[in-house]
């Protein structure tokens, strides 16, 4: 009797061993596979498909990372859009199927021969090559990474906290503290200059989404006045990250009442960027995180503000800086809701309905 429920267990194992194999190789190409969100063409949320993909080679330089958890970005999207909302000549090629994403945590399975500075088994965050497409990407549970991307994940976060930050707070960083790169900018001619901030008076317009709640408190660490504006259900939370003002812009426009501050970072941006020069004073500066549609050079010569715009690029060495930052808690990162890589679909849902709270993010393992 023994023997027949050992034996039966045993081929239960072996069945289920072999039905794992199955699930991880390729059987055609014989190569490892992984579970992915893939587009196979461009739409709506509907055409986000989780399926099996083949999980990435490592190449020189990089760094293979099993990802827990996923940040999503409105790149994100775009491109799942077809990049409708971006002018034609910035519409990559795009070889279907793709992956989509930038932003992970998770841990290092293994490092190319070249690299150095990491071990198996650390814990690491990143920003994983944007504006490329194609290529190992997010929305799977392994991403290569070039190792000039990475940095190590701050201790004192969970992977969720982690992966919701990097193009964000790259983003509200180089806009408003340090560029950090000297890769060319698609925005415009010459390099964006931040400008200092400390007891300057700082106007964040979209201040709980994504960039502006994090722009909100580098603004404040470096010592400004902060003038947030958002819709009035994010007030509480606005005044708890250090606005000093919030403005609920569904019952006063910012434009019509404030006056005489030295910066704006404007992060819904678009063509109603303009209208936050009337509240700049003379010498200020108006920074628009989205900046295409901008079309009041003239005025902005007329008032004396510059306005200026980057493109975020990743730095696995600024992402080392911010780590200290996010790890003793000067700046904190706000989780608007989380979803399974499965339900990346709905993820999208959320994202398209607006009003975000600081991060959307996809939880992997
Ligand atoms: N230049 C770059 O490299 C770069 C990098 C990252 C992102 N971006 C761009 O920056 C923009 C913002 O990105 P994000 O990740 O922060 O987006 P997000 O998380 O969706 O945040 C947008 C925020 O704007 C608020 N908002 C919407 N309409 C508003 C209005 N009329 N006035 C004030 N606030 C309004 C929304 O909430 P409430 O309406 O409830 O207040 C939301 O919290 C996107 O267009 C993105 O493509 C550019």
């Amino acid at each position: 009797m023994l023997q027949v429920i050992v034996v039966t267990q045993l081929n239960i194992y072996k069945k289920n061993i072999m039905e794992r194999l199955k699930n991880e190789y390729d059987q055609v190409n014989g190569k490892l596979l992984m579970k992915a969100v893939r587009l196979h063409e461009f739409g709506g949320p509907e055409v986000l498909r989780y399926e099996d993909a083949p999980r990435p080679e490592l190449g020189p330089g990089e760094v293979l990372v099993r990802v827990h958890a996923v940040g999503l970005n409105p790149p994100d999207w775009y491109l799942r859009d077809g990049f409708k909302s971006l002018p034609p000549e910035w519409r990559p090629q795009v070889p279907f199927p793709i992956i989509l994403g930038t932003d992970i945590s998770g841990v290092v399975e293994a490092i190319a021969d070249d690299v150095q500075g990491f071990a198996i088994g650390d814990e690491v965050y990143s920003m994983v090559r944007f504006f490329s497409v194609g290529e190992s990407k997010a929305y799977a549970e392994y991403v290569s990474v070039p190792v000039s991307e990475l940095a190590l994940k701050p201790a004192g976060i969970d992977h969720i906290q982690a992966a919701a930050a990097p193009m964000s707070l790259l983003t509200a960083w180089q806009y408003l503290v340090d560029v950090g790169h000297n890769q060319p900018n698609p925005l415009q001619q010459n390099k964006h200059q931040p400008v200092p901030l400390e007891g300057k008076k700082v106007l964040v317009n979209g201040a709980a989404g994504g960039v502006g709640h994090l722009a909100l408190q580098i603004a404040k660490l470096k010592g400004a006045y902060v003038i947030a504006v958002a819709s009035g259900k994010h007030k509480q939370l606005l005044h708890e990250l250090g606005a000093n003002e919030v403005i609920d812009y569904t019952e006063t426009a910012p434009e019509d009442v404030v006056r005489d501050v030295d910066v704006v970072l404007d992060t819904v941006g678009g063509p109603t960027t303009g209208r936050f020069l009337r509240t700049l004073k003379r010498g200020g500066v108006l920074f628009p995180v989205y900046p295409l549609g901008f079309s009041d050079a003239a005025e902005a010569e007329k008032a004396g503000v510059t306005v200026s715009a980057t493109q975020v690029r990743s730095s696995g060495a600024q992402l080392t800086e911010l780590a200290n930052l996010l790890n003793d808690g000067k700046i904190r990162v706000v989780i608007d809701s989380t979803y399974p890589l499965s339900d990346a679909r709905k993820a999208h849902e959320r994202a398209a309905q607006g009003h975000i709270q600081g991060k959307i993010v996809l939880t992997v393992v």
